[in-house]
């Protein structure tokens, strides 16, 4: 191993270390291997916001008798971001849509683990994208030429 891979080992190391002092087992398994990444071009509904960090989340989902039998995310934002809109897939998918209303800010937070105070608006910009997409959605079941309109 070269002097340089030894250093971007001990360096890739000391980055994880920290990010365990300060993030839950479940965020960093999520922002290292996210979960349903991807944007469905047929979803049922759609949702785009962008957060105060000017960070963008996406969600799409599919929709079976009320039930979402899909989610898929797509974000630039932090690791933070990409762990609590993975968390989301997994915690609305096979569950009826009023579940996923019921989800807030808070309940994404305590599905993280926490989050330090620096990334809690991270949890608030994936929970108010979720609501967006279910919006979305709702819209588009009445409204399905709508779905034209998305960009
Ligand atoms: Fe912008 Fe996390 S979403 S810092």
């Amino acid at each position: 191993m070269s002097d340089l891979d030894k250093f971007a080992e001990d360096l890739q190391s000391q980055i994880m270390k920290d990010l365990e002092k300060t993030h839950s087992k479940k965020v960093i398994e999520h922002w290292k291997n996210p979960k349903n990444w991807g944007i469905m071009n047929d979803a049922d509904g759609y949702g785009k916001v962008t957060g105060p960090c000017r960070d963008t989340v996406e969600f799409s989902i599919k929709v079976d008798n009320g039930v979402i039998s899909k989610c898929t995310f797509d974000t630039d934002g932090c690791g933070a971001t990409i762990a609590c809109a993975s968390i989301i897939t997994e915690m609305v998918t096979n569950k009826p849509i009023s579940y996923a209303k019921s989800i807030t800010q808070t309940s994404v937070l305590d599905a993280c683990g926490g989050l330090p105070e620096d990334n809690i608006h991270c949890a608030i910009l994936a929970a108010n994208t979720l609501h967006a997409t279910i919006e979305n959605y709702e819209e588009t079941k009445s409204h399905p030429w709508k779905k034209l309109y998305r960009k």
